[in-house]
């Protein structure tokens, strides 16, 4: 994890938020290559959820809402995490996040007396309280200013605008809402770099089901496969994956079941992605009703799928930094690759090399959907080293044979295999290998 933490600074993928005035905890910027990987990201599982079927439909709700929508919702009395304060220093931790603590007793126990430290460990703790993770704002220009909230979810702005889906579309159950967008959490203690943060993105679908359409758990296994499974497809190595159910004391307050989606990281098997059963409880919650094909009122189920960008992110950064030899380098998907290949002419003193290198840049840069690099700086063993580690896929080399017979070499980031390709087929070439 520290070596990613230092490439994410060193290479502009992630910088401290308002870093120049010490920072602010819980807040990350995403820089050139970061918002690349991130939009990425976001493109592969939008395509993947609306593009690539026939039953999801989008949405961009704001992030703001009526007040009355979280107390519908029951955020703003259950939303919460049990908080307890250390004694000691009075740092605050959650509960419920055993490891955490015990790490911070440890620290107490090297750096203290042992008689400032009560016999019963237990007893270094304050009695849990529930603590809201909703975060305020206030708005308008007369005071009292009214108290909103940023959203904790991006959910809500789906459930409050069912109506308006089904009534602007064709569109009937089962179908899904699929919203990518910013969420806002007080966390008690952010950490472990972008995993827990207090602003976020989240990708999610809400698929709403007929109550008598789910026997078996039918479409919540439907969507625990389907979720697999994208991770899978972008590379994300199978041992590093599993599901783990929730027990029934720790589901939140509208779910019926649950299971996360974890990945085995350097803190432990960690929840990147919930798929959530929340039976009727938002839509009655929000006195919302569908018609069956039987024209019956119906208050549909909902399965939802519940994705962290940030937290993929981290993730699809870990699973894929590799060392060989001097070598470091991002086994990154190419679908997720922030730069789709980069340029080089041989030579930066050798106008020929440069400008049918640049003329190669600008066809690519017309012809990929993604970003293009160019580079004629140093040695182009060190261009190399570079590429590889943000996790470009291929580096095109303009050498003088280039200027004889119109090829280029091609290296392939992962084997560092070399292959000369006809400049002429070189797009057809890069696509067939983003797939
Ligand atoms: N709508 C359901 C919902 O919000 P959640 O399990 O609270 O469910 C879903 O959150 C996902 O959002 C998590 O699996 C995680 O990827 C991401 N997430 C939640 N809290 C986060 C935080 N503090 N920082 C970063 N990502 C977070």
């Amino acid at each position: 994890m520290e070596k990613i933490v230092a490439l994410c600074k060193r290479r502009g993928f992630i910088f401290q938020g308002s870093e120049i005035y010490g920072g602010i905890t819980g807040f990350w910027d995403y820089g050139p290559l970061g918002v690349e990987l991130k939009n990425n990201i976001k493109r592969e599982w939008w395509k993947n959820m609306v593009y690539g079927r026939d039953d999801v439909v989008g949405l961009d709700a704001a992030i703001i809402m009526n007040p009355q929508v979280w107390e519908a919702s029951g955020h703003t009395t259950a939303f919460s995490d049990p908080l307890v304060e250390c004694k000691i220093c009075h740092k605050r931790f959650r509960f419920d996040k055993h490891k955490e603590r015990k790490s911070h007793l440890d620290s107490h126990v090297l750096k203290d007396e042992p008689e400032s430290l009560p016999d019963d460990e237990n007893a270094i703790w304050t009695e849990p309280k529930e603590f809201n993770l909703l975060v305020e704002a206030f708005l308008g220009v007369t005071e009292p200013k009214q108290k909103v909230y940023l959203r904790g979810e991006i959910t809500q702005g789906v459930f409050v605008n069912f109506k308006n889906v089904v009534d602007s579309t064709r569109i009937k159950i089962p179908f899904g809402i699929a919203q990518i967008g910013k969420a806002f959490r007080n966390e008690i203690t952010p950490g472990n770099f972008t995993f827990r943060s207090r602003e976020f993105e989240q990708m999610e679908l809400e698929f709403f089901i007929n109550p008598e359409d789910e026997e078996g758990n039918k479409w919540f296994e439907y969507w625990k496969d389907e979720r697999m499974k994208w991770y899978l497809s972008l590379g994300i190595r199978e041992e590093n994956l599993r599901f783990r159910k929730h027990e029934t004391n720790e589901l939140a307050h509208y779910a019926k079941m649950a299971e996360d989606i974890e990945y085995h990281s350097s803190f432990g098997w960690s929840e990147f992605e919930g798929i959530h059963h929340r039976g009727n409880w938002d839509l009655s919650q929000h006195k919302l009703t569908d018609t069956d094909d039987k024209g019956e009122e119906i208050t549909p189920y909902v399965i939802e799928t519940s994705g962290g960008v940030d937290r993929s992110m981290l993730f699809f950064l870990v699973d894929s930094y590799c060392e060989e030899n001097d070598r470091v380098f991002l086994k990154l998907h190419p679908k997720l690759a922030p730069v789709k290949a980069a340029v080089f002419p041989l030579l930066a003193n050798k106008p020929e090399l440069v400008s049918v290198a640049k003329s190669i840049h600008a066809e690519l840069k017309n012809s990929i959907d993604g970003f293009i690099a160019f580079d004629d700086r140093g040695n182009i063993g060190k261009r190399y080293f570079a590429q590889d580690e943000i996790g470009t896929p291929y580096c095109i080399t303009v050498d003088f044979k280039s200027l004889e017979d119109k090829t280029v070499t091609v290296r392939d980031r992962d084997t560092t295999r070399q292959e000369r390709v006809k400049i002429d087929s070189l797009s057809d070439y890069l696509k067939k290998g983003y797939k």
